[in-house]
């Protein structure tokens, strides 16, 4: 098959939540729903042990499994979905940031009851800055759960962008009698169970038709208003717009009881873009170029410590790839020609013969394969885009034993390259400090410090409470406030300069003194 027509078949998105909000099970559904596995439970039993997650031992082990688990592939309607699954565990939220710049949409799951939470809050943040399409999946109607209205006006409020009902409950709680979808006039029936499989649902036809008033009673009664003034209040849905990120899709269901994923699926391959072009600092490179292009978006350490290899996830970008191809590291100029390439279908890992833009390949390899790295068949190209965030927990680190200072740099150097964490170099000298977005980030870390660099580090509470990356359009300016605060500077993995400050109302001083000076809290990889 030609490139553009594999270009045009393919939807990549990820799947974003807050914790137990019902991704895993969503995904699962996905993929039954699309044939790609044929019973419930497979997805599930790899979190089974999520609630011990602050255990270290647990995320070695997890560490592991989700290298096959995280990019699943499925084949619907003569559409390629690959399915990117962010972390759940917030304290590996900065690696979902990245999963975020891989994708061109995101379906966001919502608990009912919840709302929109925290968690989802700062993934949206990212989203909204990438211009991301949302598509959003209200979870959970089978419970008692807020007011459908609510939940719109919470989302509308939170996402900053309109929100357009495609279906909408009927009851919920013991009282859900299914969902009308809005745009085909019929309301598909609820039947609780995990048996059913597309095509033995009921229906029931038109919004006026009285054998739904008759069944379902006040709810639908309620319902129709609902629908009603929905229709008539709100926006009608644009595909531009939604393209743009400036309106969401909202559908309604229960995913444990497979109800409602169908319109998901269907929305996943009828309104989510195909790949689209991709920013390089050198030119925008379009997904039909034949040759092939990709960027290295996560870098996962494999099961085996003893043998440091690990998993880059390449976002293919253009072109066609085909195993053991050789492909130009842009950053190094060196070549690989990588053959254990692997594809992830449906959580197997499977050995891969072709992939297109929009897929994703794993890349098995022993360090010469970083975050950023742009691959190529020779040309140098620079992809901007992937975002690294201020941490906001310091410690500072330090050997037991001087004569392996060596090899704590050395490991220091591959974990933040591989994005384990940040490591910043105090501009006075000292201790150096490890910057994370969660506190298990540390913990991990001084595990694989020993196990796989044989170094036994002391991590020290530090007095820094947050970093900005900063610049300045005059260098003289940033020269001038970098002498003045040489103590709150340091440099992380890439030489670019932050500004650590043990408090907000220490950064609000130096924002307020150096106007000419700008603060960064996410800083852009190349
Ligand atoms: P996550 O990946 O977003 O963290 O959520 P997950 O799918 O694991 O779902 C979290 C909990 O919510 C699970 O219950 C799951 O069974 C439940 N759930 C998911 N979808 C629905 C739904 O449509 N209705 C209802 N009532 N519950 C739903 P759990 O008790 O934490 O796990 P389990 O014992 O069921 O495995």
């Amino acid at each position: 098959m030609s490139i553009p027509h594999e270009v045009k078949r393919r939807r990549t998105f990820a799947i974003i939540s807050h914790p137990d909000a019902g991704k895993t099970t969503l995904t699962e559904k996905l993929l039954l729903f699309a044939g790609a596995i044929q019973i419930a439970g497979s997805v599930k039993a790899r979190k089974a042990s999520r609630h011990a997650a602050s255990d270290w031992m647990e995320i070695e082990k997890q560490r592991g499994i989700s290298v096959a688990s995280s990019v699943m592939q499925m084949e619907y309607r003569d559409t390629v979905i690959n399915l990117l699954d962010t972390p759940g565990h917030q304290d590996f939220s900065e690696d979902t940031y990245r999963v975020l710049t891989a994708v061109d949409a995101a379906l966001m799951v919502i608990d009912a009851a919840n709302g929109v939470e925290p968690q989802t809050e700062r993934l949206l943040a990212v989203c909204r800055a990438r211009n991301t399409p949302i598509i959003t999946f209200i979870n959970k109607l089978d419970r008692e759960v807020q007011e459908p209205l609510d939940l719109i006006a919470e989302i509308e409020s939170h996402l900053g962008m309109d929100a357009v009902p495609f279906s909408w409950p009927v009851g919920m709680a013991r009282h859900f009698g299914g969902v009308f979808n809005i745009r085909e006039d019929r309301m598909r029936v609820f039947r609780p169970g995990q048996e059913r499989r597309q095509g033995d649902d009921e229906f029931i036809d038109g919004l006026g038709n009285p054998e739904a008033a008759r069944r379902f009673g006040d709810a639908y009664a309620k319902a129709q208003e609902e629908i009603e003034l929905i229709t008539e209040a709100s926006a009608p849905f644009d595909h531009e717009a939604f393209l743009a990120g400036r309106q969401t899709p909202v559908f309604f269901g229960s995913a444990i009881n497979n109800f409602g994923v169908q319109e998901v699926l269907d929305a996943l391959v009828e309104l989510a873009p195909p790949p689209g072009p991709r920013n390089a600092l050198e030119r925008v490179v379009q997904p039909e170029e034949p040759k092939f292009t990709g960027v290295v978006f996560k870098v996962q350490a494999n099961m085996d410590p003893a043998h440091r290899d690990r998993v880059a996830f390449v976002r293919v970008s253009s072109g066609r790839f085909e195993r053991g191809m050789r492909l130009r590291v842009a950053r190094t100029g060196k070549d690989i020609r990588p053959n254990n390439v692997v594809s992830f279908l449906s959580q197997r890992r499977e050995l891969l013969d072709e992939a297109y833009a929009g897929d994703i390949i794993g890349i098995p390899n022993h360090g010469v394969l970083q975050l950023g790295d742009v691959l190529t068949e020779g040309e140098t190209l620079r992809f901007t885009g992937l975002p690294f965030f201020a941490p906001e927990l310091f410690q500072a680190v330090e050997v037991k034993d001087p004569l392996r200072t060596k090899q704590l740099r050395t490991g220091l150097t591959q974990l933040g390259e591989e994005g384990a964490i940040q490591v910043f170099r105090p501009e006075m000298g000292g201790a150096l400090l490890l910057g994370a977005v969660g506190q298990l980030q540390f913990e991990v870390v001084a595990h694989r410090l020993k196990t796989e660099y044989g170094v036994d580090a002391r991590l020290m509470p530090s007095r820094y409470s947050l970093a900005r990356w900063i610049t300045a359009e005059d260098p003289k300016a940033l020269r001038k406030f970098m002498d003045a605060n040489a103590a709150h500077i340091a440099y992380d993995v890439v030489d670019a300069a932050a500004f650590l400050a043990t408090s907000p109302a220490q950064l609000r001083v130096a924002q307020e003194l150096y106007p000419g000076v700008s603060f960064h809290a996410m800083r852009e990889h190349g």
